[in-house]
């Protein structure tokens, strides 16, 4: 059996724990049967490998999503978000996991260009993370690629509902489906990409009723996203989860707050390093007497 070890003198990683099987795709797409998820799939984003780390064995999906360009970036939306990010930190993410699948994300203009561009770019992806999946927004107008895709090796998870790469064409962030036309088209486009051969989905910012007739209508597992406790599993930006930020929207709930937690740490170090209180003798180097 082969042992995962990393480099402590280099690193401040702690050893992982050994292997075991890893989350394929076909196994997550098996957790619905017959139209129902008996065990409800857990996913979290993760952007970095000590925290992969920290959630794998809770997790049966990694989601290296590229709201890192919000999370870890600063930037705006995740418009500015490139290639070369994802698979940074696609690459930090399977390193610190043994358990979870792994998926990453395609940023947007990565893929929409033509089905050659897709597989170019998901291909790439795949080579140099290690990754297990690609996950792609966009409903019936991904389909073909989707299809493409699956057809030549790489496994892919739809994005549906509230689509952010999509900010400047839907003008906000706010959820979708109130209107029957939009509730139809929601519906609609969960079909096409599951159709495609999508072997799950994220539906993302839906009314609850619509997510509900999404999971009842789609046989892949619906991965919710602020839309209804009966998807067949759920996901949050972990950072959202934890507390990190001021903000909490609404489909989050915080099981943690890191934020104040970070803050109450970094002002005691503050206050002990001006009050020459840190390093105290425990912390230096001296000859052994
Ligand atoms: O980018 C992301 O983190 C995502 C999840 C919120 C589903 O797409």
């Amino acid at each position: 059996m082969s042992t995962f070890t990393i480099d402590t003198a280099t690193s401040r990683a702690t050893p992982s724990p050994v292997p075991g099987k890893r989350m394929t795709a076909p196994a997550l797409r098996a957790r619905k049967v017959d139209g129902k998820t008996e065990e409800p799939i857990v996913a979290l984003t993760a952007y970095t490998m000590r925290m992969a780390q920290l959630l794998d064995v809770h997790c049966d999906l990694l989601l290296v999503g590229d709201s890192l360009g919000q999370v870890i970036y600063g930037l705006s939306s995740t418009i500015p978000v490139t290639l070369d990010m994802m698979i940074a930190h696609g690459a930090a993410v399977v390193r610190g996991s043994w358990h979870a699948l792994v998926a990453v994300d395609m940023p947007f203009g990565s893929y929409e260009g033509s089905l050659e561009q897709a597989f170019a770019n998901c291909s790439r992806v795949m080579k140099e993370t290690g990754c297990a999946a690609v996950k792609l927004e966009g409903g019936e107008a991904m389909a073909e690629t989707i299809d493409f895709l699956t057809h030549r090796g790489i496994p892919v998870i739809g994005h549906v509902g509230l689509t952010p790469q999509a900010v400047n064409v839907l003008g906000g962030y706010g959820a979708r489906g109130k209107s029957a036309d939009e509730a139809k088209k929601i519906i609609g486009d969960a079909k096409a990409v599951s159709d495609a051969g999508a072997f799950c989905v994220v539906v993302e910012g839906v009314m609850e009723a619509i997510a509900d007739q999404v999971t009842e209508a789609v046989g892949v597992p619906i991965i919710g996203i602020g839309a209804s406790p009966r998807c067949d599993g759920q996901v949050l930006v972990t950072e959202d989860m934890l507390g990190l930020f001021e903000r909490t929207p609404r489909f989050v709930k915080r099981y943690a707050d890191l934020a104040n937690e970070i803050g109450e740490a970094v002002g005691r170090y503050a206050e002990e390093v001006r009050g020459r209180a840190f390093p105290t003798e425990e912390q230096t180097y001296r000859p052994k007497s």
